[in-house]
Parts: structure tokens; sequence; C-alpha cells
């Protein structure tokens, strides 16, 4: 019943959106939230292999890897409801549930980055490129710091 009671609150919480759809177990946020985190994962890496020169260069490409990560940047939040603190194996911090503001910050300024490296992709300058990727990375990393197990 707790645990109802929480999802209740987390859907009233979320942004009106397609990523605010309900979820009826809290291992099911918890799974969501990992997998949106790790496609992000997967195509940002993808980028960097480029900033870093060991995959070539190529525009359409790096557009594409961008706005897939601007898309799981959007998809998170509402996985880290009220009550999805555990549930399945997880390395997500109880601080996230303790000062919610704060991470709620750090997920805006994540989507605020890779909004800025979407834009930088499109306009093609590879040394604008390196620097919006490292704007990014590290607000991936300054989130993790706080509020992900290592
Ligand atoms: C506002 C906080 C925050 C930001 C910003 C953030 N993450 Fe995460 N990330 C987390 C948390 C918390 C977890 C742990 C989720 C869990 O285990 O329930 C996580 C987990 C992950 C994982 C592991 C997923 C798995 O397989 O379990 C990867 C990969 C990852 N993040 C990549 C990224 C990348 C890349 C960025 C930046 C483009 C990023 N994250 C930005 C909070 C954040």
């Amino acid at each position: 019943m707790k645990a109802l009671n929480a999802l209740a609150i987390c859907t009233m919480l979320a942004a009106p959106s397609i990523a605010s759809a309900q979820f009826t177990k809290p291992e099911f946020a918890i799974k969501y939230r990992q997998s949106t985190m790790f496609i992000q994962g997967q195509h940002f890496g993808r980028i960097g292999a480029v900033v870093k020169g060991t995959r070539p260069y190529n525009q359409d490409e790096v557009v594409q890897n961008a706005m897939i990560v601007e898309e799981m940047s959007k998809l998170h939040w509402p996985a880290f409801g009220p009550g999805t603190d555990q549930g399945a194996p997880t390395r997500a911090l109880p601080a996230i549930w303790k000062e919610p503001d704060k991470f709620q910050a750090a997920g805006k300024r994540l989507q605020e980055e890779v909004q800025k490296l979407v834009a930088t992709a499109k306009g093609g300058d590879q040394g604008q490129l390196k620097a919006a990727f490292g704007a990014v990375g590290q607000a991936c990393d300054g989130c993790h710091e706080d509020y992900r197990k290592d």
C-alpha cells in the first residue's frame, strides 16, 4: 500500500509528457532508468570516440547520436520517483530522495548541455564539438559523483 501511494505521488509530480507514464512496480522504474542511462551512454560514447579521434568524423552520424542522447536525457527523471530507491539492484544513492531539488537541477543542467551539443553537432564545427562534448561529460560526471554509487 505504501508503495502504491508513492507511485501515485510520482505520477502527480511528473511533467505531463510521454515520459511520465506510470510504473506499475518500483522494479520497472529502476530498470527503465538504467536502460535509458545505458543507451545514453552508448551514443554519447560514440561521439566521444569521434572527439578523441578513434572514429572518423561524420557529421550526420554525430548529429544522430547527439539527438539520441537528447531524447534519453528527457526520459530518465520520472523513473526516479518516490519509492524507487529500492525494489531491484540499483546504484542510485539515497541523496536523490533527500535533496530532490538539487538532483532535479543536475538533470536540468544535463538537458541544457545536451541541447547545446545537438546545436553544435548540427553546426558542424569540430572544435566546438569537442568543447560541447566536454561540457555534457561534466554534467554526467557531476551527477554521478553525488548521486551514483561507483
Ligand atoms: C542528474 C543525475 C545524472 C546525470 C546528469 C547523468 N546520470 Fe547517469 N546515472 C545516474 C544515476 C543515479 C544512475 C544509477 C541508476 C540506477 O542504478 O538506478 C546512473 C547510471 C548510469 C549508467 C549505468 C546504467 C546501467 O547500465 O545500470 C550509465 C552508463 C550512465 N548513467 C551514463 C550517463 C551519461 C553518459 C550521462 C551524461 C550524458 C549521464 N549518465 C548523466 C544519474 C545521472
